[in-house]
């Protein structure tokens, strides 16, 4: 498939078929993962693959519980609760995918994140962060365009993140290891529409 074929092509793609994904594809998307460029080449991107029906049971039972604990909040008025609460299947609708795959980064000290750490800790904490973040969300593309070349459908989910702590518990991670996306990948139960791409003025603008 063509590039810009394979672009369009790429959709959220939430229902998957029983059918297996061989680990062989598994590492093809993850090795096309890693051509993505990081922040001072870092390449802070770890993954884990999951084909376990019971940790991925507990991945989604851990969203289902921190969704439950928001609702119970005062903070929050009954329309919003009732509002919220409809998200809960954008957060858990991985439970039946044939894979699960959680992509994480690491954390890493830089030579100029050391030097502006020492003269301005708060600015150094937010850029520190936002690069591994965008380093690691150019892999998670990267990922979620192979696996459209390949002919699966997958979906970044960051929304099931807010139990991003149990589930770092539940896969055993090193404490440097952040999660920043859950993707699930199958075949596609039907196939989605292609996107048509927005129109160049309406996005962007040029400075002559
Ligand atoms: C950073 C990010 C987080 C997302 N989180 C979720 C999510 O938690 N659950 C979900 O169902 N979709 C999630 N999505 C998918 C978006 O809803 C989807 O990309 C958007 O609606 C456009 O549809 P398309 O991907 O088919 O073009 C996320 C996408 C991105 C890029």
């Amino acid at each position: 498939m063509d590039f810009f074929d394979v672009v369009s092509k790429r959709r959220s793609v939430r229902k998957y078929s029983d059918e297996s994904v061989p680990i062989e594809d598994i590492k093809k998307m993850i090795e096309v993962a890693t051509l993505a460029p990081s922040a001072h080449n870092t390449k802070p991107w770890r993954f884990v693959v999951i084909y376990n029906r019971e940790v991925i049971k507990q991945l989604v039972n851990s969203v289902h519980k921190w969704m439950d604990e928001v609702l119970k909040s005062p903070e929050l008025d009954d329309e919003l609760k009732e509002h919220y609460n409809k998200f809960r299947p954008y957060f858990t609708f991985y439970e039946n995918a044939p894979v699960v795959i959680v992509v994480c980064g690491e954390h890493f000290e830089s030579i100029p994140g050391k030097a502006v750490s020492l003269a301005y800790p708060e600015k150094a904490k937010a850029s520190k962060v936002n690069s591994l973040e965008q380093s690691v969300s150019a892999a998670t593309q990267n990922l979620i365009l192979a696996a459209t070349a390949l002919g699966y459908g997958s979906c970044w989910a960051t929304g099931p993140l807010l139990a991003a702590e149990d589930m770092k518990k539940i896969l055993n991670l090193p404490p440097e290891w952040e999660i920043f996306a859950i993707v699930p990948v199958g075949k596609p139960l039907k196939q989605a529409v292609p996107k048509k791409p927005q129109k160049f003025e309406e996005v962007a603008i040029v400075i002559e």
